[in-house]
C-alpha cells in the first residue's frame, strides 16, 4: 500500500482554480474510531410548512428533496444535542470522556457566543480539561474540524479527539421565508478521531479545504456579531436571520465541491471507481445528484438521508456517516469521500480510507 504520510503534494494555485491542500506530512496516521449522531425528536414536516408560508408538499420534495427535518425542544442547546451524538460516539469507539485529548466543535450556532460550546461540551462530558474550542465553517464546518484534528493527531500532539458537528438551525430562520425555511433543521453528529496503530490501513488519505469570502453575501446572518450587534433595528428589519440567495448558492456548491473532490481523489492517488461511498453536505438533492453525476459516481454510491433531516448545516456529513456506518453500509476498508460547502464562502474534501 503506498504511505499517504511521507510526501507533501501542494499544488500552486492557477489562476480560477482551487487550491489543492496536498496530503500534508506527519509521523502518525489518524483514522475514525467510533461515530454518533442524534436527532431531536419532535419534527417539521412540509404539511407543517404549508400552513406557515405559501409553499406545498410538492414543490419543497421535487426542489429539494425534503420530507421533514428535525426541531430542538424549548430550552435545549446545541451542546445538548452535540452531548448525546459524543456520548454515543465514545461508546462505539470504546472510549471514555478522559480519553480525549481535544474537544473540537463545529457550529454556526453555539449555546451562546461565549463560552465557546466546545467548553459547554467539555463540562456536560466531564471530560479533562483539554484544548476545546468552536470552529466556524458554517457546512464546511465539519470537515474543516476533520482536517484540523487530522494535522494534530499527525504531528504526535494529539491521539484522541472529539470532532462534532451540531446546529439549531431553526432558531436562526425566518418562518415567514419561503426560500430558507423550507431547508433547515436541527441535529448532531459527532466522531473520534484516533492515532492508527502501525498496519493499519484506515486512515485519512487527502483533503482540500477552499474558502472564498468574495462570495460571502450569498448567504448570511446580518446581526449579532460585532458589525450590527442586538437593537431594536434588529428586531424591525429581521436582522437575526438568515439570508440567502439559493440559485447562486447552487451554483457555486457544484462547482466547488466538484473540482474539491477531484483534487482529493488524485491527492490520495484514487481513481473515481475506487470511491465506494460519496457523502455529500446534505442540501439539497438536486445539488448532491448533480455532483456525483459530474464526478461520474452512481446514485447507489451516494449517501443520502436529507428526506428526513433538512439541511442541519455541519451537522449533516457526521450524522450520515454515523447513520451509514450503523446501517453496515460504510465497512473498514472502504474509500469514503465527504465533502461540503458552506457560507463563507466554504468548501471542504476529505478523502479517507474507513
Ligand atoms: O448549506 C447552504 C444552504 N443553502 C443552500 O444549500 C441553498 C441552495 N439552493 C437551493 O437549494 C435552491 O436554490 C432553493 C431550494 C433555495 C430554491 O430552489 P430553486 O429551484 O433554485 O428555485 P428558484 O429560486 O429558481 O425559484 C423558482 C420559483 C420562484 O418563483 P417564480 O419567480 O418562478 O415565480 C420562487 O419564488 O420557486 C419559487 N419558490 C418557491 N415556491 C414554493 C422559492 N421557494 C419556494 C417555496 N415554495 N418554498
Amino acid at each position: 500500500m503506498t504511505d499517504h504520510n511521507t510526501e507533501r503534494t501542494h499544488g500552486a494555485a492557477e489562476p480560477g482554480r482551487i487550491p489543492d491542500s496536498g496530503k500534508g506530512v506527519g509521523l502518525y496516521k489518524s483514522r475514525i474510531i467510533g461515530t454518533g449522531s442524534h436527532l431531536p425528536e419532535k419534527l417539521l414536516t412540509n404539511a407543517d410548512l404549508e400552513k406557515m408560508v405559501d409553499t406545498s408538499d410538492a414543490w419543497i420534495t421535487e426542489r429539494t428533496g425534503i420530507r421533514y427535518r428535525h426541531l430542538a425542544a424549548e430550552g435545549q442547546a446545541t451542546s445538548d444535542l452535540a452531548f448525546v451524538a459524543a456520548t454515543r460516539a465514545l461508546e462505539a469507539a470504546g472510549l471514555e470522556a478522559a480519553d480525549l485529548d481535544m474537544i473540537l466543535f463545529c457550529t454556526v450556532t453555539p449555546d451562546q457566543p461565549m463560552p465557546s460550546a466546545a467548553c459547554m461540551l467539555q463540562k456536560k462530558l466531564g471530560a479533562r480539561q483539554v484544548m476545546s474550542f468552536d470552529l466556524s465553517a458554517a457546512c464546511s464546518g465539519f470537515v474543516y474540524g476533520l482536517t484540523v484534528a487530522n494535522q494534530f493527531i499527525r504531528t504526535g500532539m494529539s491521539k484522541n479527539i472529539l470532532v462534532v458537528g451540531a446546529e439549531i438551525l431553526h432558531r436562526l430562520v425566518n418562518y415567514k421565508d419561503r426560500e430558507t425555511c423550507i431547508l433547515f433543521g436541527d441535529g448532531a453528529g459527532a466522531v473520534i478521531l484516533s492515532r492508527a496503530e502501525p498496519g493499519q490501513s484506515s486512515g485519512i488519505l487527502a483533503e482540500h479545504m477552499f474558502a472564498d469570502g468574495n462570495l460571502g453575501d450569498l448567504i448570511m446572518l446580518p446581526a449579532g456579531g460585532s458589525a450590527i450587534p442586538f437593537s431594536q433595528r434588529v428586531l424591525d428589519e429581521n436582522l437575526q436571520y438568515v439570508r440567502m440567495k439559493g440559485r447562486e448558492i447552487f451554483k457555486n456548491a457544484v462547482r466547488t465541491m466538484v473540482q474539491g473532490c477531484q483534487d482529493a481523489i488524485g491527492t490520495a492517488g484514487l481513481d473515481i471507481g475506487e470511491i465506494d461511498w460519496l457523502i455529500p453536505h446534505q442540501a439539497n438533492i438536486r445539488i448532491l445528484e448533480a455532483v456525483a453525476k459530474y464526478l461520474g459516481i452512481p446514485n447507489e454510491k451516494v449517501v443520502v438521508n436529507i428526506g428526513d433531516t433538512g439541511n442541519t448545516s455541519a451537522a449533516t456529513l457526521p450524522i450520515a456517516l454515523d447513520e451509514a456506518v450503523r446501517d453496515g453500509r460504510i465497512r473498514r476498508g472502504q474509500n469514503v469521500l465527504l465533502t461540503a460547502f458552506g457560507a463563507g464562502l466554504t468548501s471542504g474534501s476529505v478523502m479517507l480510507r474507513y
